[in-house]
């Protein structure tokens, strides 16, 4: 989704918000475009295309330089991609500029009023059409830029992060933010704007996260005001200090970021066990659910909402909850659960997981339980992030910053925060034995080591993934736990290769998906030998014998699935419901290398945001 980046300080702005935007072109986009004010001046320069393409745009169309500017990446939602829809977009006046990141709803309505009143448009944007309706409050009421912007926004129905400055006021920026994030960099006289920390880390630790409803004036000459956009009430500043760094946030020798995040998987998992974990004591401590385990112990059922890949780490659970909690589970997609009308009772359970914390139709799903009396859980990566504000209480996954645009290190650091809930759960309601609880303990804590061992066959998967990277389609079975994984496998391959895939529990292939199966089709199965094992290999069986091309993913040693498949590709023994954690590494390298060789573009898929801020 969209990208924001701003400055206002001592320094020079170009390089900051360039430098930004590159940092933010992870949330996926299709235009980039900068203004910065200089001479008395608004330099805009704005591209369809990539940041680079504006960097070269930028040297010959505006002077970069000035000490103050606003910079964007455009992820298109009003009007197609191109270098009038681009943002920034100015006033009708050409005295204000404006970023957003959201989509303003009535913005067809507000349009008809303002055309009324002899305002054009260049664009097809709701964006435009903000801008503009700040310039017209400003000009009937006789009000400072910031009260314009706070009395515009009361009129907006949508969700928005933006970034507004006038030619006539060049001393400040005012932002706002409803369902769409918003960081403030706090740097000594100077003020960093952006989507998330990434653009200003290296600048500054101390950081600001807007709340929904809040907008900021940020200046350099007076103290950073910040007043809640209903009803103009000041709300104090709360300065955060950041735990991320630059090398986090950069390739560390990695050619791809998710490359990177894969191979970060054994210390990602490490990280979010630890200090929870207490394998010695035998216990597992988690704040957000030790201080709410009453609604734990009395939970009649467990509900997750999800989307996408956080929705395959909610199925996986479903599985796990259901085996050693005993309890019943549903997992919902969150843009299906949102617009229905979906029976909630307060003894509920509702967990929401979200690597983003920002997915709009995830962050919907969890208020409408909310309205509805359940208590809801959050499950996410990015500290501070919406989703994690709005829980009634919730656990991070700590995988650390995930830039690739495709899920890697969230999806088996989510499982691993979920099996933690379900043992801690089955083992106080006492569903476990304590030596069960202990034995999935230290299994969990061999399980980073694991991960480093399936890590090992990269070179062998990438030979496989050069045999197969011209096939048209794809086909993944898993049974059990693993019939999860080969969704998300499906799904990891279907994003950054292009290639059409489709995930299918083993057994069901025969009630349809069996017919599409020749010597052309590639059948990836996930067969370890502790998940119904026999039922794979005849699921195997009937693949051979209609000549499709088998890989399969085994347990280490296997021999039997070996005489059958075409590849195999070995991952370590362990217990069946913490396979997931495994079989999913060879899906992850398989699909990147497909991607590779096919020269795609890995960490940011044509058409896909990492966060998806709109529904
Ligand atoms: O940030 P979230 O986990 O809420 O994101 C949900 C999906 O948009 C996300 O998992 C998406 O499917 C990824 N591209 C998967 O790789």
């Amino acid at each position: 989704m969209c990208g924001i980046v701003g400055y206002i300080g001592k320094r020079d702005a170009y390089p900051i918000i360039i430098k930004g935007l590159q940092r933010l072109e992870y949330r996926g986009y299709d235009s980039a475009g900068v203004a910065l004010y200089n001479d008395n001046e608004i330099h805009l320069c704005k591209t369809k295309g990539k940041v680079s393409d504006l960097k070269e745009k930028a040297k010959t169309d505006i002077s970069t330089e000035g000490k103050l500017g606003i910079g964007h990446t455009r992820w298109a939602t009003h009007g197609v991609p191109n270098d009038v829809n681009s943002h920034p977009h100015y006033s009708n006046s050409g005295d204000l500029v404006i970023i957003h990141n959201g989509i303003i709803e009535n913005y067809e309505s507000i349009k008809k009023e303002l055309k009324n009143r002899g305002y054009t448009f260049k664009s097809d944007t709701d964006t435009e059409v903000l801008v503009n309706l700040i310039e017209d409050v400003q000009k009937n009421e006789d009000v400072k830029l910031g009260k314009a912007v706070q009395i515009a926004l009361n009129q907006t129905v949508g969700a928005y992060a933006i970034a507004v400055f006038s030619r006539k006021k060049p001393k400040e920026i005012i932002v706002a933010r409803l369902g769409s994030p918003l960081a403030i960099g706090v740097g000594e006289d100077e003020y960093f704007i952006a989507s998330d920390a990434s653009p200003f880390i290296e600048y500054t630790s101390n950081a600001i996260y807007l709340e929904d409803g809040e907008m900021a004036v940020v200046r350099t000459h007076k103290p950073l005001k910040i007043l809640k956009i209903k009803d103009d009430s000041l709300v104090a500043p709360y300065i955060q200090e950041l735990q991320l760094n630059l090398e986090q946030i950069e390739k560390g020798g990695y050619e791809h970021f998710m490359l990177k995040e894969i191979f970060e998987q054994p210390q990602a998992i490490k990280d979010t066990f630890r200090g929870r974990m207490l394998e010695k004591e035998g216990m597992i401590k988690m704040a957000g659910m030790d201080e709410h385990m009453n609604k734990f112990l009395n939970a009649k059922r467990i509900v997750i909402v999800a989307c996408g890949t956080s929705w395959h780490a909610g199925l996986v659970a479903e599985y796990i909850f259901e085996e050693l909690v005993r309890l019943p589970v549903e997992v919902e997609y969150a843009s299906e659960f949102r617009y229905r009308n979906p029976v909630l009772e307060k003894d509920d359970v509702v967990i929401a997981i979200s690597q983003s914390g920002e997915t709009a139709d995830t962050m919907a799903a969890m208020k409408l339980a909310k309205e509805n009396g359940a208590f809801v859980f959050g499950v996410c990566n990015v500290v501070g992030s919406s989703i994690s504000r709005e829980a009634d209480a919730g656990a991070y996954t700590h995988a650390g910053p995930e830039i690739g645009v495709a899920s890697t290190k969230a999806f088996t650091t989510q499982i691993t925060v979920l099996t933690l809930i379900a043992l801690k759960m089955a083992y106080e309601k006492g569903k476990i034995s304590k030596s069960d609880f202990h034995m999935h303990l230290q299994e969990l804590d061999r399980i980073p080591e694991k991960v480093e061992k399936a890590l090992k066959y990269n070179d062998h998967i990438e030979k496989v993934a050069d045999k197969f990277k011209d096939a048209p389609n794809f086909l993944y079975l898993g049974r059990g736990f693993n019939f999860p994984v080969a969704l998300e496998g499906a799904l990891k391959l279907k994003e950054i290769s292009y290639i059409h895939a489709e995930g299918y529990p083993a057994a069901e292939m025969k009630h349809g998906p069996i017919a599409l199966i020749d010597e052309q089709m590639p059948v990836l199965v996930i067969a370890t030998r502790k998940g119904h094992y026999e039922k794979i290999i005849s699921n195997i069986q009937e693949i051979k014998s209609r000549k499709g091309k088998i890989i399969a993913v085994v347990t280490e040693g296997d021999e039997q699935v070996k005489d059958l498949a075409d590849y195999v590709i070995e991952v370590p023994e362990t217990m069946d419901s913490m396979s997931p954690l495994l079989t999913t590494i060879p899906l992850q390298l398989l699909s990147y290398h497909i991607a590779v060789l096919l020269g795609k573009n890995v960490d940011q898929p044509r058409n896909l945001a990492k966060a998806v801020t709109v529904e």
